[in-house]
């Protein structure tokens, strides 16, 4: 059976590369994307090691001169996505790279580099390393530049795009905020490959796309967007991330020996560690994100309040709030851990980032709770996400509900985790 499931997951990896890319899933997403890419050599590092570097190399040989790591690389044209490059018009930003989109995506690459690295069996991979590890720092650099307007180590966000978790109950005030009368006419192609039900409103595109068009009209200036762009939130989500993934990269600083960048990845991991507190909401005793605009958090338990433990945050009594979170939603699902609040009036099992279970946030869970040794919790959530994967066939996401897969097919990053977790279930056994 494990056999088999292996053959299949490696088969979905090797059926979605494209050559030194993978694309999330065919015709849905038929470009590389910035964080599936990350989590997709996890996958990759199980049976094909360079392979999985050159995944990593191949998106940040899109960055930017000022250290934007974009969301999408557009390696190739293709007719089934939009919006496309001619949409993004990024061309005077990214002369001499790959085309990109203007907006970046959750910071796991450094966490990503750090797991393939100390994975090595000998010393033969230092120069990717090394190759990789100063575009990593740049990209870090550019959050603190760009993306930290409280000077508190949060990240800010300018589009939901970034989040990764694009319609996510917590964006919902935010985005009604968004002025979309300058939008005009376009035609969206997602929804000739799934379901309407499984995907974001047209209202919610109208949003998008004014946000985009912001972007274009400042030239990508990154300052202007992050000053007077129409959406700007503290992502509790990639806060939590870049927390962690500062924390690998000081490993990998320490690793390669450079001295000169440790003392300023320890400052910035102590600031983040501290500002983080501006995210907790006792009302709902979580971390949330926080609306920048209308000057309020958006008090809503998603399955990023508990990368808590992940990135290491948090007294013992916010720890214990987490926990008592998780377990009443655990109590009303059978599968963990959703991506809304199931006592929340908006929760929708299958409806993309409202309800569904997205494995790679999973396996950020489920790794931060086995770290702080609460192995019940991290168990279950790594047994959950093994099961639902195998019942489901490796989708985009899932019905925390029954299992339902919902979204894609034959998706990437589902089939990476899986491969990852299933390596580490049989090195324990
Ligand atoms: C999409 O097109 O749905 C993507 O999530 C945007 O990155």
């Amino acid at each position: 059976m494990s056999i088999e499931l292996e053959q299949k997951a490696k088969q979905i990896l090797l059926d979605n590369d494209k050559g030194g890319y993978t694309v999330p899933t065919h015709g849905l997403y038929p470009f590389q994307w910035n964080w599936d890419s990350a989590f997709v050599a996890l996958g990759f590092a199980e049976f094909d090691r360079a392979r999985a570097w050159q995944e990593v190399a191949t998106l940040f040989a899109a960055q930017w001169e000022d250290g934007h790591t974009p969301h999408i690389v557009f390696h190739q044209e293709n007719s089934t996505y939009f919006p496309g490059p001619d949409v993004w018009q990024t061309a005077e930003r990214t002369e001499g790279r790959k085309p990109s989109s203007g907006i970046t995506q959750p910071p796991v690459s450094a966490s990503i580099v750090r797991t393939l690295w100390e994975s090595r069996a000998d010393d033969t991979e230092l120069e990717q390393l090394a190759a990789i590890y100063p575009k990593l720092v740049a990209w870090h650099d550019w959050f603190a530049e760009f993306r930290d307007p409280l000077d508190n180590g949060l990240v800010m966000v300018t589009h939901p795009w970034e989040t990764g978790r694009d319609n996510s109950v917590e964006w919902d005030i935010p985005m009604s905020l968004v002025d979309t009368s300058k939008v005009g006419e376009y035609t969206r192609k997602d929804l000739s490959m799934v379901d309407q039900s499984m995907r974001p409103t047209s209202a919610q595109y109208d949003r998008y796309l004014a946000m985009v068009m912001f972007g274009r009209q400042c030239n990508w200036d990154h300052k202007i967007i992050a000053n007077e762009g129409p959406f700007r939130v503290l992502d509790v989500g990639m806060s939590m991330m870049l927390l962690r993934a500062n924390r690998d990269l000081l490993v990998l600083a320490e690793a390669l020996g450079k001295t000169e960048d440790v003392e300023r990845i320890k400052a910035r991991i102590a600031k983040s560690a501290a500002g983080i507190n501006f995210l907790w909401n006792d009302d709902i005793g979580a971390y949330c994100s926080y609306d920048l605009t209308s000057k309020q958090h958006l008090a809503i338990v998603t399955n990023t309040s508990f990368l808590a433990w992940y990135a290491d945050v948090g007294s013992m009594e916010q720890r214990q709030s987490l926990i008592d979170n998780m377990q009443r939603i655990l109590g009303k699902v059978q599968y963990s851990v959703p991506s809304c609040d199931p006592e929340h009036a908006e929760f929708n099992p299958i409806l993309y980032w409202r309800g569904p279970i997205w494995l790679v946030v999973n396996y950020m869970i489920g790794r931060g709770l086995l770290e702080a040794d609460l192995s019940e919790l991290g168990e279950r959530v790594f047994n959950d996400t093994m099961a639902i994967a195998e019942a489901g066939e490796f989708y985009e996401s899932f019905s925390p509900v029954d299992g339902t897969g919902a979204g894609g097919p034959h998706f990437s990053w589902s089939a990476a985790i899986w491969l990852h977790l299933n390596r580490q279930k049989q090195q324990a056994a």
